[in-house]
């Protein structure tokens, strides 16, 4: 099962999302099971199910979202040995500077011990085809690599 673990609160984070979760479903895939939780409400469960993950944030204040934020504070201790080695990659969208929520980004998933299979995808500005492509082929990328 592959888990998307998101924050989407505007139509242009919405679009991403959309295209991860579209990619995701791809029918090349054969059908992994593909869970999708808001930040706020994802589950200690729903992390230590899952074969793979997506985590989608805007950057906020020079950080991740405050969501995002809280999810990991709520599953960090449990997740950090029953997950290591486990496939993952992200996205940060932003309007002007995406690095702080990059830097958060790479701390916490080398602390949890994942392992990034696909380039996180981190970009400023009104979601263009381009960027949807590639929000595609994220969630295509991650979850052919949790089909377990
Ligand atoms: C309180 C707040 C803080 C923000 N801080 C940042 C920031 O530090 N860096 C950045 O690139 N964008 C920042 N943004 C912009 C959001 O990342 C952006 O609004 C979000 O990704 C949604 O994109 P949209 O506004 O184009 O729909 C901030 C937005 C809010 C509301």
């Amino acid at each position: 099962m592959l888990l998307i673990v998101h924050h989407s609160p505007t139509p242009n984070l919405r679009s991403i999302l959309d295209a991860v979760v579209r990619g995701a479903n791809h029918e090349d895939l054969g059908g992994v099971e593909v869970r999708v939780r808001e930040a706020l409400s994802a589950t200690i469960d729903d992390v230590l199910e899952a074969d793979g993950y997506v985590i989608g944030t805007s950057a906020n204040i020079g950080y991740i979202s405050g969501a995002v934020k809280h999810f990991f504070d709520v599953t960090f201790d449990a997740a950090s040995q029953a997950t290591q080695r486990r496939p993952f990659s992200y996205w940060v969208h932003g309007r002007s500077d995406t690095s702080g929520a990059e830097r958060a980004m790479e701390s916490i998933t080398t602390g949890l011990g994942w392992t990034k299979v696909a380039e996180p995808l981190c970009f400023l500005g009104t979601p263009d085809e381009q960027h949807l492509a590639r929000a595609h082929d994220l969630g295509a990328t991650v979850a052919a690599t949790s089909m377990g």
